[in-house]
């Protein structure tokens, strides 16, 4: 089926979280409302189909990556994914995250085809970017932002935690620490939680006092915080 709104004979829908709850079923109404079909993948799930869909879909093919965290980097990684696994030619990507405003612009935005961008003949991506080594770090903090910590105030740790290790030098860097956002860690009732390996422990930062002591005592001085530990400890 042709697109009524577009030159694309598909477009295919990817983003985290598609297969199910009312915003993705908002997105596949609008879209079918839109375009007459709707072609939605989850990223969160086996991501076969969505190759595969990719594969057999008619041509000229529109992917539009709703992944929030999407980059220009993110941009050309997934060009580069599409060209090695087809030969790219008639595909097209544009990333946007899925807000209802995005939403409301949908139709614009495919009568746009300057912010397409095609996975044919796609520049080489630098062979030593970021993510294509192990990182020197000799620590990992998930702090935890999954939906009951996040109500408990850890979205604004974060950025403390952030600022707190690189001020100390220890943000990201050889023997430093990586710090990654996390999902639910379970404890949620002992939260916000963050959770340190390779040692494995257990933490509790009810606050950004709490959080600054992490930081200054367990992560840069390497001394033991048995007060915030959660586990036995
Ligand atoms: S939401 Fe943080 S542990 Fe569950």
């Amino acid at each position: 089926m042709t697109t009524p709104v577009s030159p694309y004979a598909r477009i295919l829908f990817i983003g985290p979280g598609l297969s199910r709850g009312a915003s993705a079923e908002r997105l596949r109404q609008r879209v079918e409302a839109l375009m007459g079909e709707a072609h939605v993948h989850d990223s969160e799930q086996d991501l076969q189909p969505f190759w595969l869909a990719l594969d057999e879909s008619p041509r000229p093919l529109l992917v539009v990556d709703l992944e929030p965290r999407a980059d220009a980097a993110h941009r050309d990684w997934l060009r580069e994914q599409i060209a090695e696994r087809t030969d790219g030619a008639s595909v097209f990507v544009v990333c946007t995250a899925m807000e209802d405003a995005w939403l409301d612009g949908l139709a614009a935005l495919l009568e746009c085809p300057e912010l397409h961008t095609a996975c044919s003949d796609v520049p080489a991506v630098p062979a030593q970017h970021a993510w294509s080594h192990i990182p020197p770090h000799a620590q990992r903090l998930l702090l935890c932002n999954g939906p009951r910590c996040t109500r408990k105030g850890a979205l604004g740790l974060w950025k403390t935690l952030r600022q707190r290790l690189k001020a100390a030098g220890k943000l990201e860097c050889e023997g430093g620490v990586h710090i990654t956002r996390s999902q639910c860690q379970f404890p949620c009732d002992l939260g916000p939680t963050a959770s340190l390996y390779p040692a494995g422990e257990w933490f509790r930062v009810r606050d950004e006092a709490e959080l600054i002591r992490l930081v200054d005592e367990r992560l840069v001085a390497g001394r033991a915080v048995p007060e915030l530990r959660i586990d036995k400890g």
